[in-house]
């Protein structure tokens, strides 16, 4: 233990001191943490950008040997006032590597950002899709663009899509998948009448697009941000979304709150509109606070693989994290593998994460703590079930860094709550969601996240959060006897040789 402990404070110590902007108020109550500041350091598992700014993962794709996770970024700032696509790459997905800037805003069809999109591979290499912006004064337009690449270089080409009539400005983040006959594009829209809606275009060649209508005739509050459909085969098909409330008004048109989402049904293929399942709703895809803008795709093996911007917090959260003084912010979410199954979509950690398990620890009957790593995982479990019994882990309440996140469950609501000490003024910040009742609990915390899985992954639950260097305390209570706690530090191995 005082070897974890040990290592735990090397790291801190490591890490430059932080500025007095960086150190924050105190902790109410707490030992006067100055000394130490938060805990910093870059994190072990969760993709964070060299410097700048990362928004959503784009472009995921499998090409050459290599996972390829594109990704939003302003290279030259913590603002949004500049988007191109960065790019990291891995063999294992748990080393990753950033390849630097891959497409930048530098034509008349992208000049003024390269948001959002997707990718697909083909016989050339890669093809990568993307919104590009551009703006006349206060007039600003927008067109679904294209590149090619090998992996490494990225040519621009030509046959940039307009916006067909009917829409708005706010038209972008088109996803692109093959379907019999074709490929489809779904775009996130809005219509004139300020309603969210996904636009769809059908092409033979990649080349010329048609407009086909809309995917649906649902609304998605004012706007639709990042739409996808993962397609699991005789399971159906899952559409994502990310609905977004928006104030238009003459001379306002701002975004006031996004939420992921999933929905079940089946694409038709030939007419390119998504059908529902029977009873099916719009539900969040995680249900913590910091998950937005989800993209997943097909790995060579058949998972289905999601990422997600970790984030969907307001400004002033934004503005106080504490890895602006060391000249970034934001990361990706875990490398999540999905499925259907009984109707609802389940979310696991991807199993290539296990191979970071180290120094397995039990923990012991009711109640344990201990001094935790930078980065670990925990597993509650009722032993002997590997699907859900009758058993549940009723009462159990665990704190981590020192209690500055809780997660806590009551078994009388079946709800599980993940709160977390504010890095904007100390207050407790809390979510909650609905699992009934709890089977196993799965967290994974890394530096400054913390992602929780509930009964198999049937809920998932994405926070940032941001402890003090001494704040290394794991400890739980009310575990129920006959059930079982395990923890493990988590450690990269050594990266292939090939990588
Ligand atoms: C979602 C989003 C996308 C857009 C991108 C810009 O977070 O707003 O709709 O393409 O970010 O960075």
């Amino acid at each position: 233990m005082m070897a974890v402990l040990a290592a735990s404070l090397e790291a801190a110590e490591a890490c430059a001191a932080p500025s007095a902007e960086a150190l924050g108020p105190a902790r109410p109550g707490g030992e006067e943490p100055e000394a130490l500041g938060w805990l910093s350091g870059r994190q072990l598992l969760h993709l964070e950008p060299p410097r700048g700014l990362l928004n959503d993962p784009n472009g995921l794709c499998w090409h050459g040997g290599f996972y390829h996770v594109f990704h939003q970024w302003n290279r030259f700032g913590l603002d949004h006032s500049y988007k191109e696509w960065g790019h990291f790459v891995s063999t294992d997905l748990i080393h990753w590597r950033h390849e630097g800037s891959a497409i930048v805003p530098d034509t008349v069809h992208d000049r003024d950002g390269v948001y959002s999109g997707s990718a697909v591979c083909v016989p050339e290499g890669i093809r990568l899709f993307y919104t590009g912006n551009v703006r006349d004064g206060e007039a600003r337009r927008s067109f679904q663009c294209q590149a090619l690449g090998n992996g490494s270089k990225w040519l621009k080409l030509p046959g940039a899509v307009a916006v067909p009539k009917g829409f708005t400005r706010h038209f972008r983040d088109p996803f692109v998948f093959a379907a019999p006959g074709g490929w489809w594009m779904l775009v996130g829209a809005q219509d004139e009448a300020h309603i969210g809606r996904v636009a769809t275009f059908h092409s033979r060649d990649l080349e010329g697009w048609e407009y086909r209508g809309l995917l649906d005739d649902e609304a998605y509050e004012n706007m639709c941000e990042c739409p996808g459909l993962l397609r699991l085969g005789e399971r159906g098909d899952v559409l994502i979304s990310c609905p977004q409330r928006r104030r238009e008004e003459p001379g306002v048109s701002e975004a006031i709150r996004g939420e992921a989402c999933y929905e079940l049904g089946r694409f038709d293929d030939e007419t390119g509109r998504f059908e529902r399942s029977a009873g099916a709703r719009r539900l969040p895809v995680d249900e913590g606070m910091d998950f937005y803008a989800p993209q997943a795709f097909r790995a060579p093996d058949g998972r289905t693989l999601m990422f997600a911007w970790m984030c969907n917090m307001d400004a002033a959260h934004d503005q106080a994290l504490p890895t602006r003084s060391s000249g970034y912010v934001h990361c990706l979410t875990l490398p999540r593998e999905v499925d259907l199954e009984d109707g609802r979509l389940v979310q696991r950690p991807a199993r290539e994460l296990l191979g970071l398990r180290r120094s397995r620890r039990a923990g012991r009957p009711v109640r344990d703590s201990w001094v935790g790593g930078r980065a670990f995982e925990l597993l509650f479990e009722v032993p002997g079930e590997s699907r859900l019994g009758n058993l549940s882990l009723g009462g159990l309440s665990v704190d981590l860094r020192s209690g500055s996140v809780g997660i806590a469950y009551d078994a009388a609501t079946g709800t599980l709550t993940l709160s977390r000490c504010s890095w904007v003024n100390d207050e407790e910040e809390r979510c909650t969601c609905h699992v009934g009742r709890l089977g196993n609990l799965r967290v994974i915390c890394d530096v400054s996240s913390v992602e929780v899985f509930a009964n198999d992954g049937r809920h998932a639950m994405a926070a940032r959060c941001f402890a003090w260097a001494g704040e290394m305390d794991v400890s739980y209570k009310g575990l129920p006897v006959g059930c079982r706690a395990t923890y493990w530090e988590l450690a990269l191995p050594d990266a292939p040789s090939t990588f």
